[in-house]
């Protein structure tokens, strides 16, 4: 479950049922981890820029005000369900990250996760007083941060901490001890002076593509978070992960792949529909043009109600620079009109349902029996009402089908994800 600001999509604020203050309310993020959890998910997944590029006249930031506060707060309020928040290489040191993933896990009983990105836009590094490095730096930099973070989380013995009041013995000082790596970009001393939870150390996420990210994830992760329109082109990500897990000599299982998925849940499709425009409505005057530019056809926000005419479905052709064209052109054949095209969801970040909970369960079933995920990332348009509706709605089908765990199979993420043991660096990458 993907959680960002403290509300959801676009124009979720200002729906009626919603509190238009909960962009600072923990209390809100709490609950709406209790009802993530309720639903069995196996994490919450807390992208971060961090940066602030919102049109704030008009809606919220994208991010959370601090994934890490955050993710303290709920582990105190949850638990089973897992960690996950983002944190780039490029704008933190090592030990820092290493001192603060460690310490939730620490907090939260091994429900930890890392999403090592290497941050991109040049508003985070202008916040940070910098450029962002050219890519082959910030990989290089990253493959550095992960193993010396790992390498950090490994300095105090798995054994070490043996707190015996009797002898006075408080921790073996011989296993904690100092990693002393230095690479090109970053380095550390250490120890870091920080037990195992009960999963040992955080596990390792990375989410977005391109070459250089494939290799990282290939290394470190046990699950990568993507953004994709079609099974085929989910399941060639998928393929592409796990053949770079094989060449760093790990076994492909071992790293998941989840593809994003938005979900507005209602009783039918046209509900679902009238949803989505209430929600984003605001935003299709500047989308229409787009939408023509998806389907090599010039449209005119102010024909809203008309659909396609046969002369214009005739001549549209999808733009091969944008994957979610096909998927607008068999929304138009449908003769649904341009409001409702839009409400479909075929100009957002990742596929979307708008529809009765089936709908989710169908689409869900399909990409997972075609091998195309392990699992999915969803994201509910509202989180104050969303996050139930998935619960009650959708996981309750995918239940019954087969397909979705009744109850957690452990108390860690480790055991969620069935991610292998692991403390300190992985020998076969470190090597
Ligand atoms: C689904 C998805 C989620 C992402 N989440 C984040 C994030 O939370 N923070 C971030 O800085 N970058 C995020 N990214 C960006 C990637 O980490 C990566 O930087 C981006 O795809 C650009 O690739 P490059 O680093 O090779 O230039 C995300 C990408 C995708 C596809």
């Amino acid at each position: 479950m993907h959680l960002g600001n403290g509300y959801g999509t676009h124009g979720a604020w200002r729906m009626p049922w919603v509190d238009p203050t909960s962009y600072t309310s923990f209390d809100a993020k709490v609950r709406h981890a209790q009802a993530a959890e309720r639903g069995k998910l196996q994490f919450l997944f807390l992208p971060d820029g961090p940066s602030y590029v919102a049109d704030v006249d008009n809606e919220p930031p994208h991010y959370n005000l601090d994934v890490m506060l955050t993710l303290a707060a709920v582990a105190r309020e949850t638990s089973r369900i897992g960690l996950v928040a983002t944190g780039s290489t490029t704008f933190n040191e090592p030990f820092n990250l290493a001192r603060q993933f460690k310490a939730l896990d620490v907090m939260s009983h091994g429900r930890a996760g890392w999403n090592a990105v290497t941050s991109s836009g040049e508003d985070v590094a202008a916040n940070y007083g910098k450029r962002v490095p050219a890519r082959p730096e910030r990989y290089a930099r990253a493959h550095e941060s992960i193993q010396l973070v790992q390498a950090l989380w490994g300095s105090w013995g798995r054994d070490a901490w043996v707190h015996d009041q009797a002898s006075g013995q408080f921790a073996r000082g011989d296993e904690v001890v100092p990693i002393n790596l230095s690479g090109e970009f970053v380095a550390s001393r250490g120890p870091l002076y920080i037990p195992p939870s009960e999963q040992g150390q955080p596990i390792i996420f990375q989410a977005g593509g391109g070459g250089n990210g494939l290799e990282l994830a290939g290394r470190y992760a046990s699950g990568v978070v993507g953004a994709t329109f079609s099974i085929e082109d989910a399941r060639s990500q998928r393929a592409a992960i796990r053949e770079a897990a094989e060449r760093a000599g790990r076994d492909p299982d071992e790293v998941k792949f989840f593809a994003g998925l938005m979900t507005t849940i209602a009783d039918d499709k046209r509900s679902g529909l009238d949803r989505r425009i209430k929600l984003t409505e605001h935003t299709f005057a500047q989308r229409i043009p787009y939408l023509g530019q998806m389907l090599g056809l010039h449209l005119d926000p102010a024909r809203l109600d008309e659909p396609l005419t046969q002369e214009q479905l005739a001549a549209a052709s999808p733009s091969p620079r944008d994957p979610r064209s096909a998927l607008a052109l068999k929304v138009a054949r449908e003769g649904w009109n341009l409001r409702d095209i839009l409400a479909h969801g075929v100009i957002d970040y990742h596929p979307v349902i708008a529809g009765p909970p089936v709908e989710a369960a169908d689409h869900m079933q399909e990409w997972f029996e075609a091998e195309a995920v392990d699992g999915f990332w969803v994201s509910p348009d509202v989180y104050d009402d969303g996050i139930d509706a998935f619960v009650d709605g959708v996981i309750p089908i995918l239940q019954d089908r087969g397909l979705f765990h009744r109850e957690y199979e452990g108390t860690t993420l480790r055991d969620h994800l069935g991610v292998p043991a692991q403390y300190g660096l992985d020998p076969r990458i470190a090597g």
